[in-house]
């Protein structure tokens, strides 16, 4: 399979979306928001922000929110995620998602296919595959 490369149209809408998600950040104890906008293979976009807790450990991040978003609306294959953070006061900064969303993506994106987009505006990002950013990961083939 040739690993396309997500077009820079397309990469600016899905970052677009992620900023937009992450307006609806609720950040009270970190002040750090987080916005993600995940492209399903259906073409539809769900957008995540990080929603976090009193009690600290229930937090989520922007990416698991809308993985979880999309799975429990049905869809289960996807082609790339858009994620934006930084400080409240503060610009975008590049924001790499953490270890845990990492392992959620390997459950249900090709490794190599699938794009992740860390981005600052909408003209400007870097783009992993998942293969970069979780070398040697565990996943669903290892327990066929
Ligand atoms: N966070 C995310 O939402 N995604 C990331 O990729 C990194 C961290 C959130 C979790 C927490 O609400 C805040 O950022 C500070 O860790």
């Amino acid at each position: 399979m040739s690993i396309q490369m997500i077009p820079d149209n397309k990469a600016s809408d899905l970052i677009r979306e992620a900023i937009e998600a992450r307006n609806m950040a609720y950040t009270p104890y970190s002040h750090f928001r987080v916005g993600a906008a995940l492209l399903g293979a259906s073409g539809k976009v769900y957008r995540g922000c990080n929603i976090e807790n009193a009690a600290y450990t229930p937090c989520n991040c922007a990416e698991r929110t809308a993985f979880f978003k999309a799975v429990s609306e049905g869809e289960t294959s996807f082609l790339a995620i858009a994620i934006v953070g930084g400080k409240e006061d503060g610009p975008l900064e590049f924001t790499g998602p953490c270890g845990v969303c990492r392992q959620v993506m390997m459950e249900f994106c090709d490794e190599e296919a699938f794009r992740i987009l860390l981005a600052v505006s909408p003209q400007k990002w870097r783009e992993y595959s998942l293969k970069e950013l979780l070398p040697q990961g565990f996943g669903p083939r290892n327990l066929q």
